[in-house]
């Protein structure tokens, strides 16, 4: 199934996976800006709160400087499904260090130095 997800995310959104067996990170390096783009990231449901992030946070910033990135970029984004979550999400992306560089409507987007 991994092997499906990652030629999915290749195929459909031109993202590489970096995953361990509790989650992943779904991402783009943008050459222009040296810059890696997160599209999607994720810790299985029964792994959660059990350091599965950090490792895996872990491994994509030694990742992005191996590549030679200077930043990792996300979006955090909010809908019907995630809307609770949010304020969550935005707290533990600037405690593992971004910081907010754009704000719109039901988007945040993330900027972290490596
Ligand atoms: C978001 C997700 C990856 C987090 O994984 P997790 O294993 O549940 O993460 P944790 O709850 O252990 O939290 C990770 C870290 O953020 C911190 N954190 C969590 N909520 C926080 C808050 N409200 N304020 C500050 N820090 C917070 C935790 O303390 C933890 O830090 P630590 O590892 O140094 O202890 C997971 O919930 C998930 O897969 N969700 C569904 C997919 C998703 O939301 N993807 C992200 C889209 S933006």
């Amino acid at each position: 199934m991994e092997k499906s997800l990652a030629d999915y995310y290749k195929e459909e959104e031109g993202y590489d996976l970096l995953s361990t067996d509790k989650g992943f990170f779904a991402y783009r390096y943008l050459e222009d800006s040296k810059s890696v783009y997160v599209g999607h990231f994720a810790v299985a449901k029964d792994e959660r709160n059990n350091g599965g992030f950090s490792e895996l946070f872990g491994l994509m910033v030694k990742m992005a400087k191996d590549i030679g990135a200077k930043c990792i970029i996300g979006d955090v984004f909010r809908n019907e499904f995630n809307k609770d979550q949010y304020t969550n999400k935005l707290l533990m992306h600037i405690k593992y260090g971004y910081k907010v560089v754009d704000v719109n409507k039901d988007c945040i987007t993330m900027l972290k130095e490596v």
